[in-house]
């Protein structure tokens, strides 16, 4: 019963999403993980957000004490659905040994999008005193993964998923550096993800390893193709990048494949 219903399930997922995400269009987001509140407060806004993120007028620009490449923190005028966002103009080239650009930031949230993802905040490319970099609305009450004691970290099945998505993601755009500081937490235990600047090398690798995968999230994935992706993130990234997100979803395809032989349906598509 339990695989016919998984592998039903996901042939009408596929089927919802295929032209979707064919067309290029922005998928409808997913079941939330748990009520919209909180932090994810550009659930629904993101249309607004953008225009604000890319038009507003910045009044000042502080320094972050935090994270490995000091991103600065832009505050724009109060009262609107942002009041400040990261700052990353970082120009894309090696830095440390690490091939890192602000447009794999805004990259990420395009593909969030694409696949109805919703937990990267919305994020634009603009200039601030004439440097091009991506503007990341600052997401708000959050605390980081690695300053929770044990006992405040969430657990149970909504997390769980939160995790398995995030895998996922992490998998198709080759992000190799979801370090505790780069999960943000709000109060209702949503997952949300930043510092993608070192994500979408041209590279065939799938940096998580995994044994499962959530069902509508993977319909998403596997309905991509060359011209949805170019559609969607052109802008931000090159015909080489764009087709290594379809060589690491091919490989995610190939893993999910020998899971399924070898443990089942039921035990690798879950949601
Ligand atoms: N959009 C954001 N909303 C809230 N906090 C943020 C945001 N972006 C960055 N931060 C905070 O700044 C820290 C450093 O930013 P991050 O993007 O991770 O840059 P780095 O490359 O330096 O690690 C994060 O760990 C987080 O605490
Ligand atoms: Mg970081």
């Amino acid at each position: 019963m339990r695989p016919r219903f998984f592998a039903l399930a996901g042939v009408l997922g596929f089927w919802a999403v295929a032209v979707c995400a064919q067309q290029g269009t922005v998928a409808p987001p997913l079941q939330p993980a748990a009520p919209l509140q909180c932090a994810r407060t550009w659930a629904g806004h993101e249309a607004e957000i953008e225009r604000l993120l890319e038009d507003a007028k910045v009044e000042r620009v502080e320094g972050i004490d935090i994270g490995i490449t000091h991103p600065k923190r832009a505050f724009v005028a109060p009262g609107g659905p942002v009041d400040s966002f990261a700052w990353k103009p970082i120009r894309p080239g090696i830095y440390d040994g690490f091939w890192e650009s602000y447009q794999s930031e805004v990259a990420a949230y395009k593909l969030d999008r694409l696949i109805g993802l919703g937990m990267v905040p919305v994020a634009v490319e603009r200039r601030v005193d004439g440097l091009l970099g991506a503007a990341i609305m600052w997401v708000d009450p959050v605390r980081m993964w690695r300053t929770l004691k044990r006992e405040e970290r969430p657990s149970g099945r909504q997390w769980r998923l939160q995790i398995l998505r995030m895998n996922m993601f992490d998998n198709l755009i080759c992000n190799k550096d979801r370090n505790q500081g780069n999960l943000l937490i709000d109060d209702d235990g949503h997952l949300i993800l930043i510092d993608h600047s070192r994500a979408f090398i041209t590279s065939s690798e799938l940096p998580v390893k995994f044994t499962q995968v959530e069902a509508p999230l993977w319909a998403r994935m596997g309905a991509l193709s060359e011209a949805s992706l170019t559609a969607a993130l052109g802008g931000c990234l090159t015909p080489g990048q764009i087709r290594s997100i379809l060589t690491r979803r091919d490989r995610m395809r190939q893993a999910i494949d020998a899971l399924v032989k070898k443990n089942g349906t039921a035990r690798v598509f879950v949601g």
